[in-house]
């Protein structure tokens, strides 16, 4: 068996893109970023610039609101994308794409999607994790429906996103 600094010297330094809409970013996404801070070298939080959308919250916002909630990480950068994702992670030199998984029903979506990024780019790995189960209900349509109908949103989102939320449909 090879030891552990031999292993060490073939292993890569593995970057990995989480991908989304993240209008906006909850609590559930970031449990996601924590975790995936932990066992990637690098990971890149991709904002998918969708022109057919009419997002809640501008890309600028989206961008200003996720830089203030992965300060506490170093390695976890902000980034936004356009067009194809397998394009995107070439053109950054990443090696995996996350997703978060919360519950079956999300499954079906995911494994097609990471099917067709295989077949676009057979180099490019798509890691699944869980996040936490007290996050497993949360979306950000979700959280954006209660808001607009005035309900409480503290716990879903990070603070910064719940004073923008309430700010948002005042
Ligand atoms: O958080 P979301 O909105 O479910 O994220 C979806 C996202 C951004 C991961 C997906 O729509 C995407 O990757 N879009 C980029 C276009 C693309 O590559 N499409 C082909 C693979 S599905």
């Amino acid at each position: 068996m090879a030891s552990r600094s031999k292993a060490n010297e073939t292993m890569k330094s593995v970057l990995a893109i989480y991908p989304g809409s993240f209008d906006p970013v909850t609590n559930g996404h970031l449990d996601l970023i924590e975790r995936g801070a932990k066992i990637f070298d690098g990971l890149i939080v991709g904002i998918l610039r969708n022109f057919d959308k009419d997002p809640l919250f501008s890309l600028d916002e989206r961008v200003e609101m996720l830089r203030e909630v992965v300060k506490p990480f170093a390695n976890v950068e902000i980034d936004v994308f356009s067009g194809l994702l397998v394009d995107y992670a070439k053109l950054r030199e990443a090696n995996v794409i996350l997703r978060g998984i919360r519950a079956v029903s999300d499954y079906e979506y995911e494994l097609q999607m990471a099917m067709i990024n295989r077949k676009l780019n057979p180099n490019l790995e798509t890691v699944f994790m869980m996040p936490a189960l007290s996050y497993s209900f949360l979306s950000s349509r979700i959280v954006r429906e209660i808001a607009q109908l005035g309900g409480p949103v503290a716990g879903f989102v990070p603070a910064a996103v719940e004073q923008r939320l309430r700010a948002k449909v005042l």
